[in-house]
């Protein structure tokens, strides 16, 4: 950790000063957001931007290409597929919940909330009488890989209705994702856009522009050699490692607040084509 703090330390921050783009509708953040990223770096197209760190770095993009060619998470891609079957997920969703993921987040105007697919998923699996499944690894991410897996090759395409309450939503989740957090005082931004394509520790930064298009993720680090599911982790896991990072105390997995910051993210890679589950360190 104290590596991580030097590392840290020779990143450029901005101050106190907090660099939350001034109000502007989705429309407008999402224009703004990728310019800078078409600014930073011209060579990269906008839907490289779904392959994080590989979009950036050709060394490492080429070792991440070999591994996709014999992925790693295959297995636990067909026990997705099994769990989606036995626990009925079908039945809950349009279209039979095949190729419906590029839709998600969503605001409900019922409940006046975000939605995720993994809550649509786990209200099914209860609905249908199981038990409900654990947030943020194991079986749920797996069903949401499997889901992830037939949506591929669709654009991202969340939508922010013009309400007051889904406005609202989205720019809570745009306040945290600018917020400044943690001991070591960085909001998600300092590191995904401000220092985008920068080294930390050994750690190339992505943009945060395309980062969720490949999730749920299946990560070396996570799978810990065992094989199954594993390996998967939702978005909503990776925010927390992220909050960790920094010495903050992450927020519950499903919370207003993540889901909120979901719907936020999500929205700023709208347009760029869904590729998950992907393989990632
Ligand atoms: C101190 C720097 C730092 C901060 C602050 C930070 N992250 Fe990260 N994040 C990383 C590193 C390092 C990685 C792994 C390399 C990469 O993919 O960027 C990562 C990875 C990710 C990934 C996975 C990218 C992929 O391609 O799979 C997501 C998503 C993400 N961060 C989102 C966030 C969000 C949202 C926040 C704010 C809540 C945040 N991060 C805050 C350093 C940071």
């Amino acid at each position: 950790m104290k590596k991580f703090l030097i590392a840290i330390s020779a990143l450029t921050v901005l101050g106190g000063v907090a660099a939350v783009p001034a109000q502007a509708s989705p429309q407008e953040d999402l224009k703004q957001f990728r310019a800078y990223y078409f600014k930073k770096f011209p060579g990269v197209k906008l839907q490289d931007y779904g392959n994080g760190i590989y979009a950036l770095d050709a060394a490492r993009r080429f070792e991440w290409e070999e591994m996709e060619e014999f992925p790693p998470y295959e297995e636990g891609l067909e026990k997705g597929e099994k769990l989606f079957m036995k626990l009925g997920i079908a039945k809950c969703f349009p279209k039979g919940g095949v190729g419906i993921k590029h839709d998600y987040p969503y605001f409900d105007n019922k409940s006046g909330k975000v939605r995720t697919l993994e809550q649509d998923i786990n209200a099914c699996v209860v609905k249908n009488g199981h038990k409900k499944l654990k947030w943020k690894k194991g079986d749920l991410p797996a069903i949401g890989a499997y889901m992830a897996y037939t949506s591929r090759g669709k654009k991202q395409n969340v939508i922010v209705p013009n309400t007051k309450a889904a406005l609202a939503a989205y720019n809570d989740g745009k306040t945290t994702f600018y917020a400044k957090r943690g001991q070591l005082n960085f909001a998600c931004a300092d590191c995904h856009v401000y220092n985008s394509g920068m080294m930390v520790r050994g750690n190339l930064l992505s943009a945060g522009l395309g980062q969720t298009s490949h999730f749920p993720v299946w990560r070396r680090k996570w799978a810990k050699g065992k094989g199954g599911t594993a390996g998967f982790g939702t978005l909503q896991r990776r925010y927390g490692g992220c909050n960790k990072q920094v010495r903050a105390k992450p927020l519950k997995a499903q919370s207003v607040k993540y889901n909120n910051l979901e719907y936020f993210h999500t929205f700023m890679s709208n347009g760029i084509n869904l590729n998950g589950p992907a393989v990632r360190q």
